[in-house]
């Protein structure tokens, strides 16, 4: 159905479009009554049902509300084993220090390539169900030569959004030498990770990279081809914000502890601001001020930040809920966020919209607007996605 068939899909009888682009109403592009056609897995026209032109097929959208595709811009699928009894002492009292990273790598280094596949396989199942078309994968729980290599070449399977991060933490072998770990990172490492992935990330927080290692591990990134994203700011105050705006970075994501200059360098910069609400929800920490960057003219996305330790959901609708009733967010901001943020923060500008020329990734939800994400928190509301132009 309109695949790259060149056939065209009429979707029609959309009660509520979320268009994100300046043809339609308010910050979402909102229009009723609409339909879209898609040729080729592109959208080609968006307007009134009433003026839709005929097409070779038709989706009827009932009067539901159609949005974007999400687009998660932070997770970590690439993992062996769960720490369900590390979230239970945290809900026990517990703090989370990044400390359990180790566990995980324990248990990635000793899974097979299917096990680690199986994995990924599943979450990005979740993931899509839940309205998520597009996801950022990173690698991270390697952490050698051969482990890296091999977790960014199971993502490269499922993304084009690929991210090595080597840097995540220091592994125990190198617990007395880390800036021999550095040096591996920036080095072999980084050269076999390369051609696998199109970001470089790195966990700069004390405990994990220091401002100069960070520095380094992303100009070698930089050197070798790749976009810069950064972890920054998540357990404490930090440098991680200002360097990510300093070397120009696409993304500083976590953003939870800012003072006024953070926020001021965001404010004065083309770095998204990556809000992880789930990892504050597993952690029982703070939120991040999202009203304080919106306020300040910062872009705002939101992710899932997936992974075993600190955040483990896939879905994309929890943190728009997350982030409209803890975070001070619209719910207009937050799908925004999620949608056209993710999209910024991975700098496609054929993402995140349903506008002609945009990709044909989208939702149907079970619901008659876009509110019910967050007034609705924890209903299955995506009665159908298509990808590419495709009903899934
Ligand atoms: O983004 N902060 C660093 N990395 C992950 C957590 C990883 C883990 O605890 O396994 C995060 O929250
Ligand atoms: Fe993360």
């Amino acid at each position: 159905m309109s695949g790259r068939d060149g056939a065209s899909l009429l979707v029609d009888g959309i009660g509520e479009l979320v268009t994100n682009s300046p043809h339609g109403d308010g910050p979402l592009g909102l229009r009723h009554d609409a339909a879209l056609v898609i040729v080729d897995g592109r959208i080609v026209w968006v307007g009134d049902t009433r003026q839709a032109p005929a097409a070779d097929r038709r989706l009827d959208a009932g009067g539901a509300a159609v949005l974007p595709g999400f687009v998660d811009s932070h997770a970590h699928l690439v993992f062996a084993g769960d720490r369900a009894g590390e979230f239970a002492a945290r809900m026990a009292g517990q703090p989370y220090t990044g400390g359990g990273i180790r566990t995980t790598v324990a248990a990635t280094r000793a899974a097979s390539d299917d096990v680690l596949r199986a994995g990924v396989a599943r979450l990005v199942g979740e993931a899509l169900r839940q309205g998520t078309t597009t996801i950022e994968i990173k690698s991270g729980y390697g952490l050698t030569v051969a482990d890296e290599l091999r977790c960014l070449r199971i993502a490269a399977e499922f993304t084009e959004e690929t991210t090595f991060l080597g840097a995540h933490t220091v592994p125990a072998e190198y617990a007395s030498d880390p800036d021999g770990y550095v040096d591996l990172v920036c080095g072999q490492m980084l050269a076999q990770a390369a051609p696998y992935a199109r970001w470089v990330d790195v966990f700069c927080e004390r405990g994990a990279f220091d401002a100069d290692q960070t520095r380094r591990v992303l100009l070698a990134g930089r050197a070798a081809g790749l976009g810069l994203r950064l972890h920054g700011n998540q357990l404490g105050p930090g440098p991680g914000v200002r360097l990510a705006v300093e070397l120009g970075a696409a993304s500083v994501d976590h953003c939870t502890h800012l003072d006024d200059a953070d926020v001021a360098a965001l404010a004065g910069s083309d770095t998204v601001a990556t809000l992880l609400p789930g990892a504050e929800f597993s952690t029982r920490s703070p939120y991040p001020h999202a009203r304080r960057l919106l306020d300040a003219g910062v872009t705002v996305a939101l992710a899932t930040d997936c992974n075993p330790g600190s955040s483990y959901t896939s879905s994309m609708p929890f943190c728009v809920a997350l982030a409209v009733r803890e975070m001070g967010m619209t719910p207009a901001e937050a799908v925004a966020a999620a949608t056209a943020g993710g999209a910024a923060a991975l700098r496609r500008d054929d993402l995140g919209r349903l506008a002609p020329g945009a990709r044909a990734d989208l939702m149907i939800l079970d619901a008659p607007t876009h509110l019910h994400l967050a007034y609705r928190p924890g209903v299955p509301l995506v009665r159908q996605v298509l990808r590419n132009g495709v009903p899934l």
